[in-house]
């Protein structure tokens, strides 16, 4: 029998994933400045996402990923990602934290608008029908979020531009606080 390395390493409360078919895509703040009450001027790097992307985009073929999201705040509006529906409500995901504090925002398709608490070794299960975000909620530690998901979920962020989350999420020293739009 011939036994293989594996393909791909994962030390999830230590790395990133590393192997065949992992990329990395960089993100800046000009490419989320708009999701910001008071954006900043300058352009940090605001997150990393690495993605584990093989097989084709068919039913039953799963991404793995992990989000790295810096410490970064606009004014005190905490670092969050665009956040997303599914394209395709039925498919679910699975978030898992390895790193860090935050919250994963959720929204209904009605506006309604809740989070779940991140911390190291939490795991969010996320209907399609609900919309995810995470924010990274320290002044100075990253936020580590794992992920996996069908392919053909797809990423519907046209319906946050509708329709943003419900909440602002800001520190005011070292308290963190929801501002309602
Ligand atoms: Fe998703």
């Amino acid at each position: 029998m011939n036994v293989l390395d594996p393909a791909v390493v994962h030390h999830l409360m230590e790395g990133v994933p590393e192997g065949a078919g992992v990329t990395r895509a960089v993100k800046r703040y000009h490419e989320v400045a708009s999701l910001y009450e008071s954006p900043r001027d300058d352009d940090p790097v605001v997150y990393e996402v690495y993605t584990h992307d093989v097989g084709p985009k068919t039913k039953g073929n799963l991404l793995w990923g992990l989000t790295v999201m810096k410490p970064v705040d606009s004014h005190g509006e905490c670092n969050m990602t665009r956040g997303h529906f599914h394209e395709d409500r039925d498919c679910t995901e699975y978030y898992f934290c390895l790193r860090g504090e935050g919250l994963l925002l959720l929204m209904d398709e009605s506006g309604e608008t809740w989070a779940e608490r991140m911390c190291e070794g939490s795991l969010h299960h996320i209907d399609g029908h609900v919309a995810h975000r995470c924010v990274n909620t320290s002044a100075t530690e990253e936020l580590w979020v794992g992920a996996c998901w069908p392919t053909v979920s797809g990423h519907d962020y046209a319906a946050i531009e509708r329709r943003e989350f419900g909440y602002r999420v800001k520190r005011a020293g070292d308290e963190i606080v929801f501002e309602k739009r």
